[in-house]
């Protein structure tokens, strides 16, 4: 349900309670679809935040438009986004300024002359020289009793002061704005609770530490371009996760994503996945069958593990990232294709290429920007509890549960944990803890290595041929099920390594795990 205020703009007013189609109440309903469109899309957050604030900028013919959210482990307010140039971010206490105002007490303010007002902070203008005249602040929240998220500020209106219908159309435009952050990765800690857990600048992608932020940033460097990029890191470090972000904050954001799985394709079909074939190209060719390459056309092309590329593809994928062109197997005509190419590989390439495995000129066309993932173990404990709350939220949406609480000392247990690389293994923790805790509360007995009678869990680090203690007195079942459980930690949660390890199907591994 998308709220509509009643009413136009100030010009030509229609009958009260109607909704005329002048070109400003279009544009207004436009962009209240508009936001509610973007809610259920997998978006980055600035991108998301940055095209509300333009937006209603414009809508309400405000000179500047920002968004302030308040910070929940601080307490205090910091700009998220600004169409105010000047200043890259703004901290300030709640309570301070008209932003702050609207943020502790949650009733929109709307001055046509801030500095007569007392609750005005002056110190912006004086930083950045821009005299803030008229301004109407509302605050974010999914209705009028609900804790607040941020404020949405405006100001200096181009032709006139804000009107009370301007008021009301932010302060709905302020609701969708809240139900859209509650599906992002800036979730509330609590329900009741104000503010939002800041965790890092893409939707879906939480972690601050300095290894992550050194990512974020070459990430945000390389979507800006159509620069190949090379994710390298261990397995289940987050390189599928990056690929997407660089897709989604790059100029082609509109356009396709298509992924290749280098890994699960026999060497004779990689050929025709990544190209196509025609019509009767082989036995079984019946019809005309586009590749990767060519349903990624103005989007982003993903080659995931790259390194195992068989060696008769690699110099087709050399020419194709030379020239942009290809052709068909089984075709004559030369095809071009307009895509952005992102790999990732959890191998040593430069070992492949040493051990001639790899080609050399192919090695290079894919490194023009190389980005470090860096395994969990690198990232210290903060992050660790950071991700812990990011997967309890997940899961607890995901499976119907309450809103999980950790408790302190199932959290010291997994901050003092020695973990390995794979964020997979910490994410497999929390899923099976939620599933376990019908009402929300997540207590150490519910970690793999207390449900094991406390001996230490094997993580990847530990020798993958760790032993499993199973308890006297099992049944047959309980046994199998015990030991099909470790080695897929042993694994790293990673089932279909586990299946071929016990020489089982998937299925019987992902049975095991539900019971
Ligand atoms: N920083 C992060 N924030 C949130 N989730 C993360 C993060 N890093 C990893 N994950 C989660 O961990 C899992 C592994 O991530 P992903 O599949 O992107 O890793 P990968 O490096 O591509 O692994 P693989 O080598 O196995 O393909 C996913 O479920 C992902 O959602
Ligand atoms: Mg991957």
């Amino acid at each position: 349900m998308i709220a509509l205020p009643v009413g136009s703009g100030s010009g030509g007013r229609p009958p009260s309670g109607m909704l005329a189609a002048t070109p400003l109440s279009m544009s207004r309903l436009s962009l209240l679809i508009d936001l509610a469109s973007l809610l259920g899309r997998e978006v980055d957050l600035d991108t998301l935040l940055a095209t509300a604030c333009e937006r209603m900028a414009e809508s309400l013919r405000a000179d500047r438009a920002s968004i302030w959210l308040v910070d929940a482990e601080r307490g205090d307010l910091v700009t998220r986004v600004a169409l105010l140039p000047e200043v890259p971010e703004l901290r300030q206490p709640m309570g301070q300024g008209l932003a702050g105002h609207v943020a502790r007490t949650g009733v929109t303010v709307r001055v046509d002359e801030a500095a007569s007002d007392p609750r005005f902070d002056p110190s912006a203008d004086r930083a950045t020289g821009y005299h803030t005249q008229s301004m109407l602040v509302a605050a974010i929240r999914e209705h009028g009793r609900a804790p607040v998220r941020g404020v949405i500020q405006l100001l200096n209106r181009k032709d006139g002061p804000f009107d009370s219908e301007d008021e009301r159309y932010l302060e709905a435009l302020a609701q969708q704005l809240a139900r859209a952050l509650s599906l992002t990765t800036l979730r509330a800690p609590d329900e009741s609770g104000p503010g939002l857990m800041l965790r890092g600048p893409f939707n879906r992608i939480v972690g601050r530490s300095a290894a992550m932020r050194k990512v974020y940033q070459r990430v945000g460097l390389a979507a800006q371009t159509d620069a190949t990029v090379l994710l390298r890191g261990e397995t289940g470090t987050g390189k599928g996760l990056f690929a997407r972000a660089i897709h989604v904050n790059s100029p082609r954001q509109g356009g396709p994503f298509v992924t290749v799985d280098c890994t699960t394709l026999p060497a004779q079909l990689v050929e025709s996945e990544l190209f196509g074939h025609e019509r009767g190209a082989f036995t079984g060719a019946e019809r005309r069958v586009r590749g990767k390459v060519e349903l990624a056309h103005e989007g982003t092309l993903f080659l995931d593990e790259i390194g195992e590329l068989p060696p008769e593809m690699q110099g087709k994928l050399l020419r194709f990232l030379q020239e942009r062109s290809y052709e068909r197997v089984g075709g004559r005509e030369t095809l071009r294709a307009d895509v952005r190419v992102v790999c990732a590989t959890h191998r040593d390439l430069e070992k492949l290429v040493a051990d001639g495995k790899f080609r050399e000129d192919l090695y290079f066309r894919v490194r023009v920007v190389v980005i470090d993932v860096p395994p969990l173990r690198e990232r210290g404990p903060d992050e660790i509890e950071i991700l812990a709350r990011h997967f309890a939220e997940m899961y607890a949406d995901r499976y119907g549960r309450p809103v999980p609480v950790l408790e302190p000392d199932a959290m010291a247990v997994l901050r003092r944990h020695r973990w390995a690389g794979n964020v997979r293994e910490l994410e497999h923790w929390v899923e099976s803890a939620v599933v376990l805790s019908p009402d929300g509360r997540i207590a150490d007995e519910l970690w793999p290595q207390s449900r094991r009678g406390g001996e230490p869990a094997p993580t990847s680090a530990a020798p993958r041929e760790a032993g499993v203690t199973l308890p006297a007195g099992l049944t047959l079942d309980d046994a199998i099920e015990r030991y099909i459980r470790a080695t897929v930690d042993a694994c790293g949660g990673n089932k279909t390594e586990a299946a071929k390890r016990l020489g089982v199907g998937r299925n019987t591994v992902g049975r095991a795990l539900k019971k």
